[in-house]
């Protein structure tokens, strides 16, 4: 297999924690970095020992890399997936992988036909919650889907205004006010990377916000949004329903703001604030607490592995769970902190290899759309006050296509290295 060389685009605060990890993996020949403001740049590639640093993103694809990982702000990522697919290199990106139904066409229309590697950083997809949901629906003990529900709730006071202050410049207030369902896919791959299924209608509504901060209301930001809060209903190709919450004003305490809960006729995976439970039609309570829990990572190990500790970016760094497959990483990228309930390992590793298998990583451009298309359309929803919408399709990948964890697969034959806990109890609760 030939390494890869891998340019990051954009140095913010999400790229500081991905970079390491590229420049760690075997399978990574060199990492460059390309970033608008001068500054940054240069404290960045400093930080992060990288001595190949570009200006523009046009600069980055006359370089010599093989690959773009995009780590811009969020409204940039699809048109600048396709420039760079265009210019014959693999792309990595970080969510949303676009915000329109036409820039996500063209953008799946451009990896079909440049044959080039596509891939989404959503990191739902690696929570430890989302692997066991995965692994319980390939043994077949949910039965048939019923319901799913799963939320990002983030309050606007909880680093989100200084997030939108670092990345949005003099303007920033008028980026702040974005729908909230133009970023779904930490929510909607919870559901649809478990089940299969895709989610083929919606009636969704929002709350408009009350809280006089200037960034939501109609004619403060470019999308003439009021609403802060955003609730959809989808109707499930399998035929269940899911419900997903987007919510940015909300008194939640901010820890594990991204969940998942999951229904089927045989069985549950239900996730509480404090406290994960497998249950099931036999009246079996299973708690998942050891299995899932992610092991913190200590401010001391962070300083040594050389990652900043900043306060801010609590989030993108954590250890991983027990149910974690770590048996698949590179030893260089497993004795680094990971971030993210432990996804950004398993991200950074997914990319690289399928970029040297030639192989399609589980969040290929196909999956990416069902991922972000419902959030655009239950938005417009939203603006009808819950008007019934069809979500379009893009497709699936071309057949035949190999698959990275048929690859995977064969790495180990001891899959998965966990097993489901004894029941705690059987019957009626005591309450
Ligand atoms: N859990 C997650 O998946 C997760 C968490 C945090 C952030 N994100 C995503 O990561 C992305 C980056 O977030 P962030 O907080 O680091 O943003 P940021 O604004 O701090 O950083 C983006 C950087 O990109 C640079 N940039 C923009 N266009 C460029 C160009 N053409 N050429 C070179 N540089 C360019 C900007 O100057 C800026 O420094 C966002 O899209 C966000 O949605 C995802």
């Amino acid at each position: 297999m030939k390494p890869v060389k891998v340019g990051i685009l954009g140095a913010g605060g999400f790229a500081r924690a991905f970079t390491p990890l590229f420049k760690a993996h075997p399978l990574v020949r060199a990492v460059s970095i390309a970033e608008l403001i001068p500054g940054r740049r240069r404290e960045e590639a400093a930080l992060a020992g990288v001595t190949e640093a570009y200006g523009s993103l046009d600069e980055l694809l006359g370089s010599d890399c093989d690959a773009v990982a995009i780590f811009t702000q969020r409204g940039l990522h699809a048109p600048q997936a396709i420039a760079a697919l265009r210019a014959g290199k693999h792309v990595y990106s970080a969510v949303p992988a676009g915000t329109t139904v036409e820039e996500l066409g063209e953008l799946v229309e451009t990896v079909g036909a440049t044959g080039l590697t596509y891939m989404l950083g959503e990191t739902s997809y690696y929570y430890p919650s989302t692997i066991f949901c995965r692994e319980m629906w390939r043994q077949g003990k949910f039965g048939r889907f019923v319901y799913g529900e799963a939320e990002y709730m983030h309050d606007m006071s909880h680093g989100f205004y200084q997030a939108y202050q670092h990345s949005g410049g003099k303007n920033w207030l008028r980026t702040a006010g974005v729908p909230p369902m133009l970023y779904p896919t930490h929510t909607v791959s919870m559901i649809v990377s478990v089940t299969g299924a895709r989610l083929t209608r919606v009636s969704c509504l929002g709350q408009v916000d009350q809280s006089g901060d200037g960034a939501f209301g109609r004619g403060l930001n470019p999308w003439d949004n009021e609403f802060s809060n955003e609730t959809a209903l989808f109707r499930t190709s399998d035929g269940g329903t899911a419900r997903i919450n987007e919510l940015r004003r909300v008194g939640h305490w901010g820890g594990r703001s991204v969940r998942l809960s999951l229904f089927g006729t045989e069985g549950c995976y239900e996730e509480q604030p404090e406290g994960d439970v497998w249950v099931n039609r036999s009246r079996e309570v299973t708690p998942l607490n050891d299995l899932l829990r992610c092991v913190p990572v200590a401010e001391g190990d962070r300083k040594a592995a050389g990652e900043p500790t900043d306060s801010t970016q609590h989030d993108f760094y954590s250890g991983m769970a027990p149910v974690h497959p770590i048996w698949r990483l590179p030893a260089e990228l497993a004795s680094r902190p990971s971030g993210h309930h432990g996804s950004h390992h398993f991200l950074v590793d997914d990319f690289v290899r399928a970029c040297t298998t030639g192989s399609l990583p589980p969040n290929h451009v196909w999956a990416a759309a069902r991922y972000n298309l419902p959030g655009i359309i239950a938005h417009e929803s939203a603006k009808r006050e819950g008007e019934v919408l069809p979500v379009p399709d893009l497709g699936d990948p071309p057949a035949g296509s190999a698959r990275l964890e048929d690859f995977l697969a064969k790495l180990s034959p001891a899959k998965p290295a966990w097993n489901l806990p004894k029941p705690a109890y059987t019957g009626q609760p005591w309450w």
